[in-house]
């Protein structure tokens, strides 16, 4: 039985971001330029450890595995699990064609990664030969960013080889995790709200999924899944992360950015991080701790 509903790892590093969906009417999170994506791509780099044990807790992963990672961004845990679980390959797709072209530059091996631009909730964009074509699938952090939660189930299960298993994380609406609080403190700000008065669509708290475990289990098995299992944690983000990178992050991550003046960007971030620092703990090295309430969601077709 691959499928484990006991954990022995309780902290996980986990950091939100939002890719822009092309055509998209809707504000999105993020449109990452070239510049955000590598240096998403370098952040991202400092949490392998953590994430290892995280994937490794979650699934048996081995040489007859052909993976594919939905919502791969700039490739960083592809290619951590091509290096770590010694699998066959990896496929990584993702909508940000941003992301994906750092991750064709810096997360690449020759004959066993592949990068490709599409969208989880829209099948036309998914390549033919990817149905029923992997071993096994996952999805980190990117499901909370997810409208269409029935077609992404869908079209996950679609990619899967029958008896195929998919592993994914992401945060769950029914706790404030500390994304939504700096969401909801800075568009309450003073200072800030007569700015981004426009700023009326949050996508990450429109789409945060906020029903019961059993009902997303329930949803997955509608979908395609033979049977799927949701465990409940809280997952930490431990920065190796400067204030500069957590920074950086409040940069690439917040939607209400669009509408500060550039001059007044710096100390909007600077406002963002103080409450960061405010509603967060720090561990006994001192660094801090984001804490994220995060599902696990293993499944299998
Ligand atoms: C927090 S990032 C996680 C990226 C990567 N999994 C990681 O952990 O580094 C969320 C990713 O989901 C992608 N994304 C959001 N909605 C998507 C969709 N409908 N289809 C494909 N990718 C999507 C974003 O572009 C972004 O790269």
């Amino acid at each position: 039985m691959i499928i484990r509903g006991q954990h022995g790892i309780r902290s996980y590093p986990l950091i939100n971001l939002a890719g822009a969906k092309t055509g998209d009417p809707r504000p999105t999170s993020m449109n990452p330029s070239t510049d955000t994506a590598i240096k998403y791509a370098e952040l991202r780099k400092d949490q392998l450890d953590v994430c290892w044990q995280w994937l490794s807790s979650g699934l048996d992963w081995g040489p007859d595995d052909v993976v594919l990672d939905i919502g791969c961004g700039t490739g960083a845990y592809s290619k951590l699990l091509l290096d770590r679980g010694h699998i066959k390959s990896i496929t990584g797709y993702d909508k940000s064609k941003e992301f994906i072209d750092v991750a064709r530059q810096v997360n690449f091996e020759e004959g066993k990664t592949i990068y490709e631009v599409a969208d989880a909730t829209d099948a036309a964009t998914l390549k033919p030969e990817w149905k029923s074509a992997f071993t096994k699938a996952m999805s980190i952090a990117m499901f909370q960013f997810i409208d269409d939660k029935k077609a992404f189930f869908k079209n996950a299960c679609w990619c899967l080889k029958p008896g195929g298993y998919f592993l994914m994380n992401f945060h769950h609406g029914n706790v404030m995790g500390t994304l939504e609080t700096m969401r909801q403190y800075m568009s309450d700000h003073p200072k800030w709200k007569p700015l981004t008065k426009d700023y009326t669509y949050d996508v990450y708290a429109a789409c945060l999924f906020r029903g019961t475990r059993e009902q997303l289990e329930q949803l997955a098995i509608e979908c395609g899944f033979s049977e799927a299992h949701i465990e409940e944690r809280f997952c930490y983000y431990y920065g190796n992360c400067s204030e500069d990178d957590f920074k950086s992050f409040i940069d690439i991550q917040f939607e209400q950015i669009q509408h500060i003046p550039a001059d007044r960007k710096k100390e909007f971030i600077d406002d963002a991080y103080q409450k960061l620092v405010e509603i967060n703990e720090r561990d006994e090295q001192d660094r801090l701790c984001i804490k994220c309430p995060t599902w696990i969601l293993t499944a299998k077709k």
